[in-house]
């Protein structure tokens, strides 16, 4: 290829690659089909301000049952956040409360405390743990896919907002796929190494069966 040819071809190289990131946003089309990729985009003639704007999370969550509330701000609650690697949650903690051991599969966190004292951590891959009881201001961050949890260390209600690098970024709760799925108790005591009965005493809390 002789000089002005190969400049015109990195030049169309160059336009063509350009061009491909051109969308400015992708708002979801809930009625479209989802791929991993995420949800359709909504047509962007039809996209307004309320499509960016969410007012989910200035309420507390309900703390009858667990003494801990999430209400979250994902991409399946909130259609501007499509393809954009973000989303949002908060947690209401009351005395007591808890949010148990689970990881995210598809994004690292970062857990801010608004009021209250929450005592948190992660554990590594190398069972390593990492903890630290966080005051109102504190951050902490928590790697992608690791089991964290955390804990109202305080006696009055706490509240953190949690941040992701994910619009979806997935939930596992290692109690509730313990205990509230329908995996045989036999299994669940042969796996875990925990006695029988207690595995059908988790399963009552947590709502399981077989
Ligand atoms: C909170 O949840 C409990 C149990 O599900 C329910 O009985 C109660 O009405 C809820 N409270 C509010 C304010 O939604």
């Amino acid at each position: 290829m002789n000089s002005p040819a190969l400049i015109i071809f990195c030049f169309l190289l160059l336009s063509a690659f350009s061009h491909a990131a051109v969308q400015d946003f992708c708002v979801a089309d809930y009625s479209g089909p989802q791929s991993p990729a995420g949800y359709s985009c909504k047509n962007p003639g039809k996209v307004t301000v309320d499509d960016f704007v969410y007012s989910g999370l200035g309420v507390a969550g309900n703390t009858s049952t667990f003494k801990a509330g999430i209400t979250t701000a994902f991409v399946s609650d909130f259609p501007g956040l499509n393809g954009l690697g973000v989303s949002i949650a908060r947690a209401d903690l009351a005395p007591g409360g808890v949010v148990p051991l689970h990881s995210h599969p598809g994004a690292s966190e970062i857990l801010l405390v608004v009021e209250g004292t929450v005592t948190t951590g992660f554990v590594s891959s190398a069972n390593s743990v990492y903890l630290k009881t966080l005051k109102k201001g504190d951050i902490i961050v928590f790697p992608q896919g690791l089991l964290h949890f955390a804990v109202n260390a305080g006696h009055s209600n706490a509240l953190i907002f949690i941040t992701f690098s994910s619009e979806s970024p997935g939930l596992q709760i290692l109690d509730t796929a313990l205990f509230g799925s329908n995996l045989p108790t036999e299994l669940i005591a042969k796996t875990t190494f925990l006695d029988p009965a207690v595995v059908k005493k988790l399963k009552g809390v947590f709502g399981g069966s077989g």
